[in-house]
């Protein structure tokens, strides 16, 4: 836990599959992109999700991040409409306006959080798109204030024995505290949409409206537990990977110039709609690099049956875990893996990467199912903000990066600058 990140870039070096100990939890670390892809892709009947997620469980409750097997496969089912192209592509618009709006209040020469203002950023698209009423300024306050002490809270369970977890540790209750504001924030929100009684287009509306064949809908505790998984899936991995870009364009000038090229050759100083997203393609290169260079930590699986992976059997009940970190930081797919280069992902540089190796949104059935609407938030936000501001880093602050599940910088102060002087430059 003092430092997760080195310690599984460590990994390969001991082979494909390397047995070890996380706490009391004996598991097996995948650290090749072929034996990745067999137990996420492949193989992925025979394992279910493992510890990590069993320890999520305590607040995801039975919600789609948590659940396997046939359980998982109706519930992706019934949620993926929320995320097909065509919503996506509605959603645009949406998630420009609640960009535009967090920025008027950004004014010159100020000191930005820039973790948080991406984390409150990340926040509102999802509340402008997913759920776009009922979450009250305390209730989204205490959302934000949940999430990262419920991802560091299950995977410290994960790690540590059980006995640990009933101690009553400030962490601990810190933890407890946490289920209980998230939940509260989640119920008030499907309270306000029930009292409503109308549809509001969106994510939430949709869960309420479903009907079985025999004509049930979702009980509150199931539409509850959805609505958790998806806010805590969603929050702070797009406000860490927003706060990323700007920390790299920062301390990468040549980069920023040619975003800045980009953005002015493509909109011409006029807001981004969805049509222009796939003509970013600079700016595009440069979210896959940040993606690379700042993958989640670790996720678990535990097989079902007896599966060999290279040379190892995995017996029944055994704990897997892979990397999109490591995977990503790995030199033998990553040339000097720790270099800021978003032109790697040119076609021509990145048609070598191997299948399994480039996976900051999983793969296989339980892939992200944000993954196409975080890209979109991703450009969007970045397109609309770097048209009028740069955020500039503070010369002698060091950054560090902290792994909970996603990895998000320790802190990020950066100043505020117009962009072509007073008037917001670039974009007017
Ligand atoms: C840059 C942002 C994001 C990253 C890097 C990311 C990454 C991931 C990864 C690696 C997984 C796979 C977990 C596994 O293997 O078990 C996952 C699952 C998931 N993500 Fe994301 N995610 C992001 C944004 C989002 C957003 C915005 C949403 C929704 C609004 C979302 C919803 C989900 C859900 C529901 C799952 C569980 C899918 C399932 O088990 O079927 N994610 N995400």
């Amino acid at each position: 836990m003092r430092s997760p990140l080195d310690f599984v870039t460590s990994l390969a070096a001991h082979g494909d599959v390397v047995r070890l100990r996380l706490g009391p939890l004996p598991i097996h670390a995948i650290t090749h992109p072929e034996l990745v892809q067999r137990v996420l892709v492949d193989d992925a009947r025979h394992f279910e999700r493992g510890r990590l997620f069993e320890k999520a469980a305590l607040f995801f409750g039975g919600g789609v991040g948590t659940v396997s097997g046939a359980a998982h496969v109706k519930q992706r089912r019934i949620l993926q409409p929320a995320f097909q192209r065509g919503k996506v592509a509605d959603y645009t618009p949406l998630v420009r306006e609640a960009v535009e709006e967090a920025v008027t209040s950004w004014r010159p020469g100020r000191v930005l959080s820039v973790t948080d203002v991406m984390n409150d950023l990340s926040f509102a698209m999802l509340t402008s798109t997913l759920f776009t009423v009922g979450f009250t300024r305390e209730a989204s306050a205490a959302v934000q204030r949940s999430v990262p002490v419920l991802l560091r809270g299950a995977m410290v369970r994960t790690i540590l024995p059980e006995w640990w977890t009933g101690l009553p540790t400030p962490g601990n209750r810190r933890f407890a505290r946490a289920i209980d504001e998230m939940g509260r924030a989640v119920d008030g929100a499907i309270a306000a949409y029930r009292a409503a009684g109308k549809d509001h287009g969106d994510l939430l509306s949709m869960l309420l409206a479903l009907r079985d064949e025999d004509g049930t809908g979702l009980t509150d505790r199931q539409v509850h537990d959805q609505v958790i998984n998806f806010a805590i899936a969603g929050i702070e991995t797009t406000g860490a990977t927003l706060a990323w870009f700007f920390h790299e364009l920062g301390r990468n000038p040549a980069a920023e110039a040619r975003v800045h090229e980009e953005l002015d050759a493509v909109l011409g100083g006029r807001p981004p709609r969805h049509e222009d997203l796939p003509a970013l393609k600079y700016t595009g290169r440069v979210v896959m690099e940040v993606l690379r260079l700042y993958a989640v930590w670790m996720f678990t699986r535990r097989a079902l049956t007896p599966v060999r992976l290279g040379n190892t059997v995995i017996p029944a009940g055994g704990e897997v875990l892979y990397s999109p970190y490591a995977l990503h930081h790995d030199p033998r797919w990553f040339p000097a893996p720790d270099a800021f280069d978003p032109d790697r992902w040119l076609p021509e540089r990145s048609a070598d990467v191997p299948k399994g190796a480039f996976i900051p949104f999983g793969a296989g059935a339980h892939q992200c199912m944000g993954n196409t609407y975080a890209f979109m938030e991703a450009l969007v936000a970045v397109a609309v903000i770097c048209q009028r501001w740069r955020l500039c880093p503070i010369p002698g602050t060091r950054i560090r990066k902290t792994a909970t599940v996603d990895v998000h910088p320790d802190h990020l102060p950066m100043t505020t600058e117009p962009r072509g002087g007073e008037g917001g430059g670039g974009a007017g």
